[in-house]
């Protein structure tokens, strides 16, 4: 059942843009208006909602951090994305006008259930990102958006984070779509984007030997870096999760932004630092980077970049380049995470490690 792969890691790796496609699959109706099967809210709740707050735990929540970059930027509904564990205990501020939505994969972590709870008894509306058919988060949840991803065995998320990209994507669309704050020609440009994303990822996965070869070079390495900007923030944060649980060494995601207020003392000689760099755009997010990565290597640290394919501004800052295809920025997680997932689980094979059950780690966390 593993489909000839030897981990079943590696075959959800290589089954993303399969889950990707299924997870767009169906989401428009005749007059190309986009629609969402579960979405139980009414249009008119949608209208009168206030604030978003999403909640999740681990790579969940990551996909949480860039659902709210999307969203906000296009319905410009203040959206906060809170670690499920942390919500309950602080008297968090959700009424009849807030819309919680929950991330999971399995759709019985007991830290985002809990939260769900939380919120419900304070008459929040609350939506589910789930990849698991009635299971309980779904089932307890006012609405859900599915994510096709397939079931996902092995214990490191990789399918269930991008197809939960996807989702959040898709839910930002139809708020816009609901509230106007986007033009119907606007929503249906993005959803060409993102039907075009299976093809970018399998893109990514055709190009993966440098990443392999890179397994090799780092396999001793202490500790790793990730660094990002805006949605490449969130990345850096996946990478290194999935670092730490499979390869089991020591590593950090960084805001670029952040570097010189503390991380850059840990910078030294031979330091593997990877950079999400964003694509070039009107803000200077692109140009910042570079800088980032001139500073990490005046330290000596080595860069592993990953930029677009036609960027030639990064050649001088980096030591080893991943390219990755062109896409707009808000997508770029979908591509960017590929690189990082299959580098943590070469690395970690190559260990020796069992990347489906790593260590002291559950596929689902059911208790608090
Ligand atoms: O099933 P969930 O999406 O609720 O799980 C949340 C986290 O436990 C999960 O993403 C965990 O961090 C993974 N092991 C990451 O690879």
């Amino acid at each position: 059942e593993k489909g000839g792969y030897d981990w079943f890691m590696r075959k959800e790796i290589y089954e993303q843009p399969r889950a990707v496609a299924d997870t767009l699959l169906g989401r428009y109706d005749e007059s190309s208006r986009l629609v969402l099967d579960e979405m139980r809210i009414t249009e008119n709740e949608l209208r009168s909602i206030d604030k978003i707050v999403v909640i999740a735990c681990g790579t969940a929540f990551y996909a949480g951090m860039v659902a709210k970059y999307a969203i906000e930027h296009w319905t410009r509904i203040p959206c906060e994305v809170e670690l499920a564990s942390e919500f309950r205990y602080r008297d968090p501020i959700v009424g009849p006008t807030t819309l919680v939505v929950a991330i999971s994969q399995s759709g019985e972590t007991a830290d985002t259930l809990m939260a769900i709870r939380h919120a419900q008894e304070q008459k929040a509306r609350v939506l589910a990102v789930c990849n698991t058919n009635g299971s309980t988060i779904p089932r307890e949840a006012d609405a859900v958006i599915y994510t096709h991803a397939g079931p996902e065995i092995g214990v490191a998320s990789t399918k269930g984070f991008l197809t939960q990209l996807v989702a959040c994507y898709l839910l930002g669309l139809y708020l816009a779509q609901v509230r106007g704050t986007k033009f119907g020609d606007e929503i249906a440009a993005t959803m060409a984007e993102l039907q075009a994303m299976p093809a970018a990822i399998t893109e990514v996965l055709e190009a993966i030997g440098p990443v392999l070869d890179l397994a090799g070079e780092f396999a001793d390495a202490p500790s790793v870096l990730f660094l990002g900007r805006h949605v490449g923030y969130p990345v850096a944060l996946e990478g290194a999760l999935k670092l730490k649980e499979l390869a089991y060494i020591h590593a950090e995601g960084f805001a670029a932004g952040e570097l010189k207020h503390g991380p850059i003392a840990l910078l030294e000689d031979a330091l593997p630092v990877f950079a999400v760099v964003p694509p070039k755009g009107r803000d200077q997010l692109h140009a910042k980077v570079l800088s980032n990565l001139q500073e990490v290597r005046a330290r000596g640290a080595r860069t592993i970049v990953l930029a677009e394919h036609d960027d030639t501004d990064v050649v001088p800052y980096a030591d080893v380049l991943i390219r990755l295809p062109k896409v707009s920025t808000l997508l770029q997680p979908l591509v960017a995470t590929v690189p990082l997932q299959v580098f943590a689980c070469e690395l970690a094979t190559r260990k020796g490690h069992d990347v489906d059950q790593p260590r002291n780690l559950a596929k689902s966390v059911t208790v608090e």
